[in-house]
């Protein structure tokens, strides 16, 4: 039984940077008119309720996107991923909604324009920057969050909901009919085995398609697992892939008193589009100076292009 929410997590630091590197990517695949398809193997509920019980009970956000909110002069791509979760609050997201709130976003009683009230998860990202050719597939085994996706999703012909094993379930997807085609692995690891799942998944999702940009979203933790991840999936990029791979790591946090503890993650890409290092080399240290918690914060973006 899975116990993960992301409802606890939504719109922490994890998310700021694994969503403004999903934005980045998605404006690139945007260039060519030929149509991708995103599959996000671990898709969460969609969107969330920052005000929601849930949110609030570690207010993970005020970590995060809240301190991005009102900054003027971001990087580019800080200020496009910002502009997506801005888009969020207008259109306001329902299937994340109680429906007493509902009624006062509707009667105007929610600053919806200005205040961040909801954020928009992976799916509700990918689906903005969708043009009419695109697909976007998406797994989450969670019955909760999977009956959120399908709600939100309902009708909407371009975005498959399934309730299914990302791991297993990206097989099916692989290479699209357009051979465009982007790979979100965004486990919550809770599992041991999401490790090597992870690696598996990558390994098979390369030799089935060897141009599939992939992203891979990593804790930073006090595991040797997690720890020897990025090393590992840049092998196999590079033995595999077509471009090359970048990683690029944020350390916000110092370990709690017993040496645990989220410090960070990371974003591993494989074929990344060819402007990203640059686009991150100017966010990351504005992402450490906005989100780090202790002076030590710090960043690191390595890159091997293909
Ligand atoms: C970190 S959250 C995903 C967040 C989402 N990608 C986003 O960025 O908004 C991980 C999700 O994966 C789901 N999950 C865990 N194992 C899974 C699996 N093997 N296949 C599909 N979903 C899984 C969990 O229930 C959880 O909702």
């Amino acid at each position: 039984m899975l116990a993960y929410r992301h409802a606890f997590h939504a719109g922490n630091h994890a998310d700021v940077l694994k969503h403004a590197v999903l934005v980045a990517v998605l404006r690139h695949m945007n260039l060519k008119d030929k149509a991708w398809r995103l599959i996000d193997t671990h898709a969460g509920a969609g969107a969330y309720d920052l005000a929601h019980v849930q949110a609030r009970q570690h207010a993970e956000f005020e970590q995060g996107i809240t301190r991005l909110w009102e900054v003027p002069g971001l990087p580019p791509l800080l200020a496009d991923y910002v502009v997506q979760v801005k888009a969020v609050q207008r259109e306001g997201q329902t299937t994340a909604l109680h429906e007493s709130q509902v009624e006062a976003q509707a009667s105007g009683s929610l600053e919806a324009d200005r205040a961040l009230r909801f954020y928009p998860g992976s799916p509700v990202i990918t689906r903005a920057l969708m043009r009419p050719q695109d697909q976007l597939r998406l797994h989450e085994l969670h019955p909760t969050d999977h009956g959120l996706l399908l709600k939100h999703f309902a009708g909407d012909r371009a975005v498959q909901v399934l309730h299914s094993d990302g791991f297993a379930g990206l097989k099916a997807h692989l290479p699209p009919p357009s051979r465009r085609g982007v790979l979100l692995i965004d486990p919550s690891y809770e599992l041991k085995r999401d490790y090597p799942a992870t690696f598996d998944a990558v390994k098979d999702a390369l030799a089935r398609f060897a141009e599939c940009v992939v992203l891979v979203w990593i804790p930073q933790i006090a595991d040797r697992e997690a720890q020897a991840l990025p090393q590992r999936l840049a092998r196999v990029a590079q033995a595999q892939g077509k471009r090359g791979w970048l990683h690029a790591q944020l350390t916000v946090a110092q370990p709690n008193e017993r040496g645990f503890g989220l410090l960070g993650s990371s974003m591993l890409v494989i074929n990344p589009p060819h402007t990203l290092q640059a686009q991150l080399a100017q966010a990351l240290p504005v992402l450490v100076q906005r989100l780090g918690q202790f002076a030590g914060a710090s960043y690191r973006l390595d890159a091997q292009t293909g």
